[in-house]
């Protein structure tokens, strides 16, 4: 068989495999049985080995499961699911407590709960008149998938508790994993035992799920109505009396002396475990001090996660990619032969720059260790010199972008030394592999915020060409996109939907989400304060006067540069004014005659149904100002939910009006 038939051949199989995967997975109606499918997935392993080219980012070697099914109804969160902070050493810890004694101003001797952190996927339970009613998954923290038919077959998940002290409503938040020895049992279908728990608790089929030994530790409230204990380890008592499982090594401790003691000596016996770990959780014990606590945007400020050491594994670099980034930066990529770090696979390392190659002379081919820390890229350590074969050539970091246009290294003046990094010139949407970022970014959250155009759907429809600039956004042909795998009416509706919602932007965004190198959230801000209008903003991108950015405090030669070079391409130019056409861009009215001219606002607690970054610019929008502190300068507090009683005390005491969300929307009226 020559190249051509082999490929053919694969494709073929690798279409198959795929259909299968499907059937099994997402559709849980298999039409073949499990010794087909596998021999079937051998062949294709086999044919991988035996010729390494033709891999590629469908093989099932790289595949886990199939995609959770869409067919899952959502389900918003009543308290938001957020994760934890990270702690790798002693001073993470110490800043942890640190910032604790200043949040309530007062230094004092903690407890903590110490609980293992589980390698699996967190769940939510909500019990009401003591039965489970719904069962969630974490989702994306503030939305989940309605799975209780899938929970509920968990043998460890209480369906009903008998118990008199067990709250009329409660959210119980726990880990669904899986045991090592029972991942053993099907490792040929899931990548680690992570993806094994998550995968099989999103099966369409509650039976499908029930098929997989899962577990269940419950480690949390999300909310309760009247549960008022005193703390987490009372609260972890109380659940095993009820009826669930929690983790026998928990444990409480009094210092973080006795923590790292502890730490040590668990990470010492991580392996004997029969679950998957990562880490262990400290939680401030007392439940008042958590309350008092509270969380910042994504974790409370009572717990951290202390992770255990990174995880290393050798493997071999199969071949060097160049990846250009969105400033046109040229990162190398080490493409790997799959390996298990902790549970993850990992199949590709970073290898950050030219200079870094030259290093540490990582050639194609050569064995090497691999790093993982925590949620931190992949990189390689070292290479074993002495695996390496003789014919084996240095790497030559390529001079062009792949683009094909010549690459440049930076002088800077400062340092008086030529940058570590290869850049193609950013010549904004000229550069395919530039453009390509730029329009992930101009969709992302701080940016347009496009919900449901994310990375992977703006690749595709690269390649489909149905968007190679950001204005294709807003003419997609969605008669084609419907016919696509994986969407449907409904998809289509939610994505012409949050398409239409972005148009409404402000300046200070939409300058943003134009991707240009230097003008990050900050820099876009301080010019929409100085141009006020896009209308100004366009005068001034057509006459080229970026200089008179000089005078704005913050903006420097190294950004005004940056801003000549994004115009001196027509094509940006006209980017932008196109995409004004599209686009609402509100003005910015700042020291204006707004209503709330001269009052300045501060909030505190949840607000409801707006964030607080939105009641913000509200205020400002309308001429206000907003503090982070209490003081004599402050004109009103804004009172939402679970507010810090501290600031509501200061306010007080300082004759400051408080007034609720409500009332601040009265004054705009
Ligand atoms: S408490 C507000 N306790 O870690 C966060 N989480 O990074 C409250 N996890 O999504 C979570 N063991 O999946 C908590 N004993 C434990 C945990 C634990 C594992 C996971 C959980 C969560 C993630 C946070």
């Amino acid at each position: 068989m020559n190249k051509d038939q082999l490929k053919k051949k694969y494709n073929l199989k690798v279409k198959e495999l795929t259909k299968h995967n499907r059937l099994y997975y997402d559709k849980s109606k298999p039409i073949i049985t499990d010794a087909k499918y596998d021999d079937l997935k051998k062949e294709l392993i086999d044919l991988e080995i035996k010729y390494e080219y033709l891999k590629n980012n469908n093989s099932p070697n790289l595949k886990v499961g199939f995609e959770p099914s869409k067919s899952f109804q959502k389900f918003k969160h009543k308290m938001p699911m957020l994760s934890l902070s990270n702690a790798f050493d002693e001073n993470d810890l110490l800043n942890f407590e640190k910032k604790i004694f200043n949040y309530l101003n007062k230094k004092m001797k903690l407890s903590y709960s110490v609980e293992p952190k589980i390698d699996g996927i967190s769940a939510s339970l909500t019990y009401i008149d003591k039965k489970l009613k719904f069962g969630v998954s974490r989702g994306d923290g503030e939305v989940g998938e309605l799975i209780t038919e899938n929970l509920k077959t968990i043998k460890d998940i209480p369906l009903e508790i008998k118990n008199k002290d067990f709250p009329n409503e409660i959210e119980i938040r726990g880990e669904v994993f899986i045991k090592k020895n029972d991942f053993f049992k099907i490792k040929d279908k899931f990548a680690n035992p992570r993806n094994a728990a998550s995968g099989s608790l999103r099966q369409k089929n509650p039976l499908e799920t029930k098929k997989i030994p899962l577990n269940f530790i419950a480690y949390t409230f999300g909310y309760s109505r009247k549960y008022f204990k005193k703390c987490q380890s009372d609260f972890l008592n109380d659940l095993k009396r009820w009826g669930f499982k929690i983790n026998n090594d928990n444990k409480i401790l009094n210092s973080i002396d006795e923590l790292l003691k502890f730490h040590k000596s668990f990470e010492a016996k991580r392996f004997d475990l029969d679950y998957d770990l990562d880490g262990l959780v400290y939680k401030v014990n007392d439940l008042n001090l958590q309350s008092r606590l509270g969380f910042t945007s994504n974790s409370p400020r009572w717990a951290i996660a202390h992770k255990f050491s990174a995880d290393s594994a050798n493997t071999k670099v199969i071949k060097i990619e160049i990846q250009v980034g969105r400033t046109g930066a040229l990162t190398p990529v080490a493409k790997v032969e799959p390996v298990n770090i902790g549970g993850v696979v990992v199949s590709n390392a970073t290898l950050h720059n030219e200079d870094e190659i030259k290093r540490k002379d990582i050639r194609i081919g050569d064995t090497v260790t691999i790093e993982r820390a925590g949620d931190v890229i992949p990189h390689v350590i070292s290479v074993d010199f002495s695996k390496r074969k003789i014919a084996s050539k240095k790497f030559i970091f390529p001079k062009k972008c792949p683009c094909g246009y010549d690459t440049i290294k930076e002088f800077n003046k400062v340092t008086k030394k030529f940058d570590s990094v290869r850049r193609c010139p950013d010549r904004g949407f000229q550069c395919e592999k530039i453009a390509i970022e730029k329009l992930k970014h101009f969709i992302s959250k701080e940016a347009l915020n496009i919900d449901g155009l994310g990375k992977k759907v703006v690749e595709k429809f690269w390649d489909l060409n149905l968007l190679k600039k950001p204005q294709d956004i807003f003419f997609l042909k969605y008669d084609k996109i419907i016919e696509l795998e994986g969407w449907g009416e409904q998809s289509v509706k939610n994505l012409k939907n949050s398409i239409e919602n972005s148009k409404k932007v402000s300046l200070q965004r939409f300058i943003y989400s134009l991707g240009i190198r230097h003008i990050g959230i900050e820099n876009a801000k301080l010019i929409s304060d100085n141009m006020k209008n896009i209308t100004n903003f366009i005068d001034l991108i057509k006459s080229k006067q970026f200089d008179s950015f000089l005078n704005i405090d913050g903006i420097g030669e190294t950004q005004i540069k940056s801003l000549k070079n994004f115009f001196s391409n027509k094509s940006n130019t006209n980017i932008v004014i196109e995409l004004s056409s599209l686009l609402k861009i509100e003005s910015q009215i700042l020291n204006g005659n707004g209503i709330l001219k001269g009052k300045s606002f501060m909030f505190t607690g949840k607000l409801n149904g707006i964030s607080r970054a939105e009641a913000k610019s509200l205020v400002e929008k309308n001429s206000g100002s907003t503090l982070s502190n209490v003081s004599k300068n402050l004109d009103y507090l804004v009172v939402g939910e679970k507010a810090t009683n501290k600031k509501v005390e200061q306010a007080k005491s300082l004759g400051i009006d408080i007034i609720s969300l409500e009332e601040l929307k009265k004054l705009l009226d």
